[in-house]
């Protein structure tokens, strides 16, 4: 038996998910940000369901991810956000995103010796304070631009709090946005696309959506956005990670008996106690220790006690009729009880970000 987590990846909801991101943006393309393995669903098999399913581009962080996509025949472009390879840029037909105009010149001018030339975007801080020109950016976008070596196909931002309730920063970010775009046009600069939106943009903020939209979290079937059960509704998102294991253990203790380190759970009744074979090293955090719970035949068991390295432990004692075999749910539906990535965040003050990708990337993934 596989110890540790069975994530089972829903790639039929991956596509209804892209429906729903056309559905929202209709007319913008669409960048399916598949970095971090997809958001720790298999990097793969889900950009090869994302082309399928009429994605314009694929786009990821660093040049070695986009190399995996292309050595697996995926022929789609692909943008890489953080980390230009000039290398195999060339090599393997990439889209690099230069956020610097140091670098976005030199890059220009090695490719131009090359004797080739190719399409780049170019980033743009409106305030994430994290990369992007800054300093004048129509003034230095028409001087990266002058070079040979590339075109600049798309001007691209990022947002930082698209998610909140209050739209006042996205406000400013968009007119900075919007000002630098009248900007280049002014200045006759032919841009195929201006692109800014995540996923909390594609779904609430139709005038961020521009020429292309970069939703990764949404394709993964959830919102982070500050009302998320409401707002994953209302696109009809699809989780499509079901997280699962099973019981290597099943005990009957006595009232009394203290389970795990520290005994920061004391049984109060003689108890059943499952232990599953997942722990802090497949990516459930510590701060679970009796604070989170898994389904159980269609019912919410709680973890009791520290959560270890390699398994945590159950109370089962309200369930009816478990046995050794029994399916265990982290993530998921089971019967008509369900728990989401985003209800695993909120417990321990994350993001469902963290919670896909630290499961995630550590299962044994199986494709529907
Ligand atoms: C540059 C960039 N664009 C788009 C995204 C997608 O964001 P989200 O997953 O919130 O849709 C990310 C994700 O972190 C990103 O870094």
């Amino acid at each position: 038996m596989h110890r540790g987590i069975i994530a089972e990846i829903d790639l039929g909801a991956v596509s209804a998910n892209l429906r729903s991101v056309k559905a929202l943006a209709d007319h913008s393309a669409v960048i399916a940000v598949v970095k971090a393995d997809a958001y720790g669903h298999g990097a793969v098999e889900v950009s090869e369901t994302l082309v399928g399913a009429g994605v314009d581009y694929l786009a990821v962080a660093f040049t070695e991810e986009a190399v995996k996509l292309r050595e697996a025949g995926i022929t789609a472009p692909i943008i890489i956000l953080f980390d230009p390879d000039l290398r195999d840029i060339l090599k393997y037909n990439l889209i690099p995103v230069l956020s610097d105009r140091k670098t976005a010149l030199a890059f220009a001018r090695e490719v131009e010796r090359r004797g080739t030339r190719i399409p780049v975007h170019i980033k743009v801080d409106t305030g994430m304070g994290r990369l992007g020109l800054t300093d004048g950016p129509a003034r230095e976008i028409l001087e990266i631009a002058a070079e040979k070596g590339i075109v600049v196909e798309g001007i691209m931002s990022h947002l930082s709090e698209a998610d909140l309730a209050d739209p006042f920063f996205t406000k400013l970010q968009l007119d900075a946005f919007n000002a630098l775009k009248m900007e280049l046009l002014q200045s006759g600069l032919q841009i195929k696309m201006f692109h800014i939106a995540n996923s909390a943009a594609v779904m609430n903020i139709p005038e961020a959506h521009f020429d292309a939209v970069r939703p990764g979290l949404m394709l993964y079937g959830y919102s982070s956005c500050d009302n998320t059960a409401k707002a994953s509704q209302a696109a009809q998102l699809q989780p499509v990670m079901t997280a699962k294991t099973r019981f290597v253990s099943l005990r009957r203790l006595q009232a009394g008996t203290p389970i795990s380190y520290a005994r920061t759970f004391v049984a109060k009744r003689e108890s059943l106690i499952g232990v599953i074979a997942v722990g802090y090293a497949d990516g459930f955090s510590t701060r679970f220790s009796n604070n989170a719970a898994v389904l159980v035949k269609g019912k919410r068991a709680p973890v009791v006690g520290r959560v270890c390295m390699d398994v945590t432990m159950i109370d089962l004692t309200e369930i009816e009729g478990v046995n050794e075999n029994e399916e265990v749910v982290i993530i998921g539906n089971q019967g008509t009880e369900s728990i989401g990535a985003d209800e695993l965040a909120k417990r321990i003050q994350t993001i469902p970000y963290e919670i896909l990708t630290s499961l995630g990337s550590r299962a044994k993934r199986r494709y529907l």
